[in-house]
């Protein structure tokens, strides 16, 4: 199987997700399965320009299933955006025989090995990880699991302090330019409303809303904003209610780069699992230029241009049920 491909680079790479160690094993002790020699490169990019590749053997990702954050570090880097940079990076590959690449990480990982795919020709594949949930082609990515389930446990312990004080909580998550953890932490946390980027709410119809909450009794709100928000992020939308009204006490609270940390929950853990020997088996059955992904619970191989000229949407029927559930 895959007798052209006898060592792969692995690497992770963007901003750090919980499960991308879990991958990292997965990938590396399915490599060794096969017979296939695994090198980790440092660093993401950064590590492949500066040469900074290490062997990696089953025991290396011995421990790591459990862990937060990359044991490879990750990085973004600007240098592999010029083509000297990706020579750099090509050259060290060479010196280590490394004839595939496995990356684990967001879209911005992805074009890169894009990128160097089309230059190089160089078998590649790449694991989907990122808390933002935001690539299409998958119906999960990894981290995104495990930091809804950070900002749900943040908006419960924050809701205790707003039902005390009857206050209204501008509560802003994580998410670029997706909606995908407001939406799910919000519904999951019992969020009054929702301002993310895919829905054209105004700010008066978000006004309008939280006056309506008003006469009805209610004393207490939390609003979840993704940080994409294209109406004003939580600090700008509390500023602009305030301004509107003294009837709230506002409080807004950024739960920030929390949400990338901790440990992976099951449901990350076995879809990274899961992920990291697809990639290995794709590799060794002649899939290259393509991202792993899941598709109602099966594993599928989406080619890069699918993948990078659509939108993960959202599910138009969660956002029609959080509306029903806020009255
Ligand atoms: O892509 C993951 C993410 O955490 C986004 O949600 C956020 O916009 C961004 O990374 C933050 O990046 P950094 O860690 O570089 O500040």
């Amino acid at each position: 199987m895959g007798e052209q491909i006898s060592k792969i680079g692995v690497f992770t790479s963007g901003g750090d997700a919980p499960g991308m160690n879990a991958a990292l094993r997965a990938v590396v002790r399915a490599a060794i399965y096969y017979k296939k020699e695994v090198f980790g490169v440092m660093q993401g990019y950064e590590g492949m320009i500066a040469g900074d590749i290490v062997k990696l053997g089953a025991r290396s990702v011995g421990n790591i299933i459990q862990r937060g954050g990359t044991i490879l570090k990750t990085a973004r880097s600007e240098e592999f955006r010029t083509p000297e940079g990706r020579a750099k990076a090509f050259d060290n590959l060479k010196k280590h025989g490394i004839n595939s690449l496995i990356a684990i990480g967001g879209d911005g990982t992805f074009t890169g090995l894009h990128k160097f795919y089309q230059e190089f020709n160089i078998p590649s594949l790449c694991i989907p990880g990122t808390i933002d949930n935001d690539i299409a082609g998958t119906d999960y990515t990894i981290g995104f699991d495990t930091a809804t389930n950070t900002a749900v446990e943040a908006i419960d312990k924050i809701r205790d302090t707003a039902l005390s004080h009857d206050r209204l909580f501008f509560v802003e998550v994580m998410g670029r330019n997706s909606g995908y953890i407001a939406v799910n932490s919000g519904i999951a946390g019992g969020a009054f409303a929702l301002v993310i980027p895919e829905e054209n709410i105004t700010f008066d119809e978000l006004y309008a809303q939280l006056e309506e909450g008003g006469k009805t009794n209610r004393k207490s709100s939390l609003v979840v904003v993704a940080e994409g928000s294209t109406i004003g992020d939580a600090n700008e939308l509390a500023r602009k209610v305030a301004e509107r009204s003294k009837y709230f006490d506002i409080k807004v609270t950024i739960l920030g780069h929390l949400q990338r940390g901790g440990s992976p929950t099951y449901f990350d853990r076995v879809l990274a699992s899961r992920m990291g020997v697809a990639a290995v088996e794709g590799l060794l059955n002649g899939k290259q230029d393509a991202m792993v992904g899941i598709k109602n619970n099966q594993i599928v191989y989406n080619d890069f241009d699918s993948i990078m000229s659509q939108r993960h949407e959202i599910d138009a029927d969660l956002l029609r049920m959080a509306k029903i559930l806020s009255i």
